[in-house]
């Protein structure tokens, strides 16, 4: 075959092989079998070894996975990645459709397009001119990760868009996910090589869509369907979202087949009541519906908020429920000597993951729900939450099943467990000073990132620590010695040197800090950081006694007996003043940030919410404080504004309800700014 006809046979390959494809990945509608379609593959990719100047990036053969990368590189999104406001009840969705005829100051019912919402990941696909440029996840919204190579891997998205008259740009936002058929095939060849199976199809398409060698993401098969515009060159965009549909399908890409047109928020209820009944058949997962205002002209009126659009909100699905039997009940003991009673229960799948044991809370919450050892009980669990026994199937019960009580002596200490009038909480009487399960709890909560922040010092090595017998007092932390450290299981001399160095390094610590890090009931960071101001030394905070501590605005008298009980007692002083003579140490007020700035929001109270972009909610809240704000946890008529970061929730909804202003990150930054150097 001369060159040129070797050419243009290349071209009618890809050809070819991109029709099928689509026929195949996007429209479910294949033409070939199977073989016929490997047999132009083989050919194409015949040819290519033969001419690599023949081989084009968007040749169909490409998307088998290339070179491994050593890391993403990052891609700013030309147009963010919002995230969506959710729904749970059929009134919250009522609202939502009121707040949006009221904003458009609407005389009709509004059309929505109600897609599914699947459970996977936003990525965001560039095309220049037709050809598929690049692929990036959603990351934080603003910036996310080049994943391009591991997107070409997914065959339903086409490497050129088809038709005439292509946009310069277009980027078209999807969600990609697996489907159940291919976690089931992945399962297998996961079980074959004796490898540990995924836990859910979310996850296993999380860490397919990150790996850095993309012939690990094509193993994975993963899907995507299209669902939303980023930035547009060239080409005038649709009129409404469900146009958008029709055209982002006709150029190629993959579209959910169950989008539908739905008037008004009573027929919206209607598709999700239907979607929640056809939900098990489908096959993938979806966690919800997402309601979309239909008009793209009214959708931009509407505008956003923080980081969701006012013209679109989730609504959820309720938690999964399974049932399961329970096959006993542990009394776990917290920091604070309180039990909580956990069900151990023969594992179940439920909520996208196997649950074994699920909290009950406390005693008043057994008997309520009258649960017992060997009952046969419905298991919630949505989302990331705990999971919890919603309620017992009595039917099943077996006769003579016994009542559970709540234990005389600490299942750790055997001290007496008490249980104040009036109050829910068991607890250990056994304290700090007798219970090991306190001492152990109270130790992870010492090492801590908002109390004495020890780097390395998580929960796991707390426990190695603790059951060596290395560790029973807070004080202990600072006499341990690297070589000690160093013969606990599966920690490397010189993991054990870092250790000692964090532990050496927290010694500089804050007055705040300290006190918070002892765990003194009822004393949380705001307590604390209110004592460390009052008394500005720890010696004037150990003498103050329960009169003084009484008297002090904001302090509640619960929290100021707490304090003085725990400092009369010499076994806790002794304590104290073990880590203060290791070397633990405040600087002196006058060098701490708060002394001398401006107090410009002295008098106002703010609540935060969500998931702020610039930095966590603690951090904000201590600079907040910083300039004489209070910072609180609900949102009330007296609140000054609501700082709501992406993924606000119900907070959000009763500031607007209220009529409280609400602030973004935006917004944020301008109160922080007396701050900024
Ligand atoms: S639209 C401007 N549509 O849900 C609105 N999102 O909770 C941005 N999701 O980050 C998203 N299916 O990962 C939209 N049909 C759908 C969706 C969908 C799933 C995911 C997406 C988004 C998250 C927000």
């Amino acid at each position: 075959m001369s060159f040129a006809k070797t050419k243009a046979r290349v071209k009618a390959l890809h050809k070819a092989l991109n029709e099928h494809n689509h026929r195949y990945y996007v429209l479910d509608d294949p033409s070939v079998s199977d073989a016929q379609y490997d047999e132009l593959f083989h050919e194409l990719r015949n040819i290519e070894e033969e001419y690599p100047e023949l081989l084009t990036e968007d040749s169909p053969t490409q998307r088998v996975g290339s070179a491994p990368l050593e890391s993403f590189d990052s891609v700013v999104h030309a147009v963010p990645m919002l995230s969506l406001g959710n729904a749970f009840s059929p009134e919250d969705l009522a609202d939502f459709d009121r707040q949006v005829i009221e904003r458009l100051d609407s005389p009709e019912q509004i059309t929505y397009v109600a897609e599914p919402k699947l459970d996977g990941l936003a990525v965001s696909l560039r095309y220049e001119n037709g050809k598929f440029i690049q692929g990036a996840t959603r990351g934080d919204g603003a910036t996310g990760e080049n994943v391009t190579a591991n997107l070409k891997t997914i065959p339903s998205i086409p490497l050129n868009l088809r038709g005439k008259n292509l946009p310069e740009v277009l980027e078209v936002r999807g969600e990609v996910f697996m489907s159940h058929a291919a976690f089931k095939a992945n399962n297998e060849r996961l079980e074959a090589n004796g490898q540990k199976l995924f836990v859910n199809p979310r996850n296993a398409a999380a860490g397919g869509l990150r790996q850095l060698d993309s012939k690990k993401t094509a193993e994975r098969q993963l899907s995507i369907y299209c669902y939303g515009l980023g930035e547009l060159r060239g080409a005038s965009e649709p009129a409404t979202q469900f146009d958008m549909f029709a055209w982002l399908k006709s150029l190629g890409l993959p579209t959910n087949g169950e989008v539908a047109r739905c008037q008004g928020h009573d027929a919206c209820y209607r598709y999700y009541e239907a979607l929640g009944k056809k939900r098990s058949t489908l096959p993938y997962d979806i966690d919800g519906v997402v309601f979309k205002v239909d008009e793209l002209r009214l959708q931009r009126e509407l505008g956003q908020r923080s980081r969701a659009p006012r013209w679109a909100i989730a609504q959820k699905f309720p938690a999964e429920e399974v049932t399961t039997k329970l096959d006993s009940i542990d009394w776990q003991v917290g920091r604070t000597g309180a039990l909580t009673p956990v069900a151990r229960l023969e594992p179940v799948f439920v909520g996208g993951v196997t649950v074994t044991n699920a909290t009950l809370h406390n005693i008043d919450e057994i008997e309520r729900k009258d649960v017992r050892v060997g009952d046969t009980v419905v298991v919630r669990r949505a989302g990331d939450v705990i999971p919890e026994v919603a309620r017992v199937v009595l039917d099943e019960r077996k006769k003579g099943a016994r009542k559970v009580a709540l234990p005389a002596k600490c299942p750790v200490c055997e001290s007496a467990v008490a249980r104040a009038d009036g109050d829910v909480v068991a607890r250990c009487t056994g304290g700090l000073g007798r219970c090991g399960a306190q001492q152990r709890e109270g130790i992870k909560h010492f090492a801590s990132r908002r109390a004495m922040d020890i780097d390395g010092l998580g929960d796991k090595l707390v426990d190695q620590l603790t059951d060596a017998g290395l560790v029973t007092t807070y004080a202990d932390v600072f006499t341990l010695e690297v070589d000690a450290v160093a013969e606990l299981p599966r920690l490397a001399k010189k993991s054990a040197q870092n250790l000692i160095n964090s532990i050496n390094a927290s010694k500089q610590t804050t007055l705040a800090r300290f006190i918070f890090a002892l765990g003194i009931r009822e004393v949380g960071e705001t307590t604390a950081g209110l004592l460390a101001d009052k008394f500005k030394t720890l010696d004037a905070l150990i003498q103050a006694d329960e009169v003084s501590l009484q008297g002090l605005k904001d302090v509640g008298p619960v929290a100021a007996a707490s304090v003085a009980e725990f400092f009369s007692h010499g076994n806790n002083l002794e304590i104290v003043n073990s880590m203060i003579a290791a070397g633990v140490a405040f600087p002196p007020p006058a060098e701490q940030a708060s002394t001398d700035v401006e107090q410009t929001l002295d008098g106002h109270t703010y609540v935060l919410t969500g998931t702020l972009a610039e930095m966590t909610r603690d951090e904000a809240k201590a600079l907040l404080q910083q300039l004489g704000a209070k910072v609180s946890g609900s949102v009330s008529k007296k609140t000054t504004a609501l700082i709501a970061g992406e993924k606000a929730g119900s907070k959000l909804t009763k500031a607007e309800s209220l009529g409280v202003p609400v602030l973004d990150d935006a917004g944020l930054k301008e109160l922080l700014r007396p701050l900024s150097p």
